[in-house]
């Protein structure tokens, strides 16, 4: 593991206007893939980042007829306590968001259990399916206002594997606008730790907006800060990060 962190290496920045031709070159990075290796696996977030890829993919399997029946996914996190029938849940949302309306297979996506009896078992058995196949092909990646990946909150060890997280005070924050009430937003997650993450051949990260700004200043400009996470990918060879205008104001003009 500790082989990840001898070395650094500069990602390959895509700057792009707005969400709308973010989320189009991320689909084409995704398509070319799918389209090259019908077998590939592919590691998913959730949150509004990836929302407008997973729409493109989704209309250039309507159109295109591009396969998924041979793709394989592993979602990045879900949360603690909630089941995957709670619209919330992250499961629920791969199902509306790209999974129900592509011809993926339900039993080659993966999204660990947030609402087993036994979260240790869960956390082993994930981190043993992506070390199994190697890493996954491709990863895709949003970023918390905080500089979070996955559910690896600001502190996280960098060789953290599949656990379960206490979700920051500003991600509960960032995330009851999904919910009904603050009181409603889980307090736990199991995610992929950052080890895991970088066990992935490649990264695309997404990022639009101004709140995205601090956490691709830490990446992108600052010295290096191994209390926050998103610097991890500075120890992975094969990044890319996609971002708006508005997302790197701070850190490329
Ligand atoms: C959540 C998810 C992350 C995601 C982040 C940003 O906390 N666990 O995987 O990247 O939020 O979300 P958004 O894309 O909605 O800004």
């Amino acid at each position: 593991m500790e082989e990840f962190y001898l070395q650094t290496y500069k990602p390959t920045v895509i700057k792009v206007d707005d969400y709308e031709q973010m989320s189009a070159e991320a689909a084409k990075i995704i398509i070319n893939l799918v389209k090259k290796k019908p077998s590939a696996s592919l590691g998913l977030a959730t949150g509004s980042s990836p929302v407008g890829t997973y729409e493109r993919l989704i209309r250039d399997h309507e159109q295109n007829g591009t396969k998924y029946a041979t793709v394989t996914t592993y979602n990045l996190d879900e949360y603690v306590g909630i089941s995957p029938s709670h619209h919330q849940s992250y499961a629920f949302f791969m199902k509306e968001h790209l999974f129900d309306k592509i011809d993926i297979l339900a039993k080659n996506t993966h999204i660990p259990s947030g609402s087993s009896l036994d979260l240790e078992k869960v956390c082993e058995e994930y981190e043993a399916k992506i070390k199994g196949i190697g890493g996954v092909d491709l990863q895709v990646l949003g970023v918390g206002t905080n500089g979070h990946i996955g559910f690896n909150e600001p502190g996280i060890s960098f060789s953290s594997k599949v656990h379960v997280a206490e979700l920051a005070q500003e991600t509960r924050d960032s995330n009851a606008r999904f919910f009904n009430s603050h009181e409603e937003v889980p307090k736990q997650a199991v995610t992929m730790g950052i080890s895991t993450i970088l066990l992935s051949k490649k990264i695309v990260l997404l990022a639009s907006g101004k709140a995205k700004s601090y956490a691709l200043k830490a990446l992108l400009k600052d010295e290096l800060n191994e209390e926050i996470p998103i610097n991890a990918l500075r120890y992975h060879r094969d990044v890319t990060i996609i971002a708006d205008k508005e997302a790197l104001s701070l850190s490329i003009n």
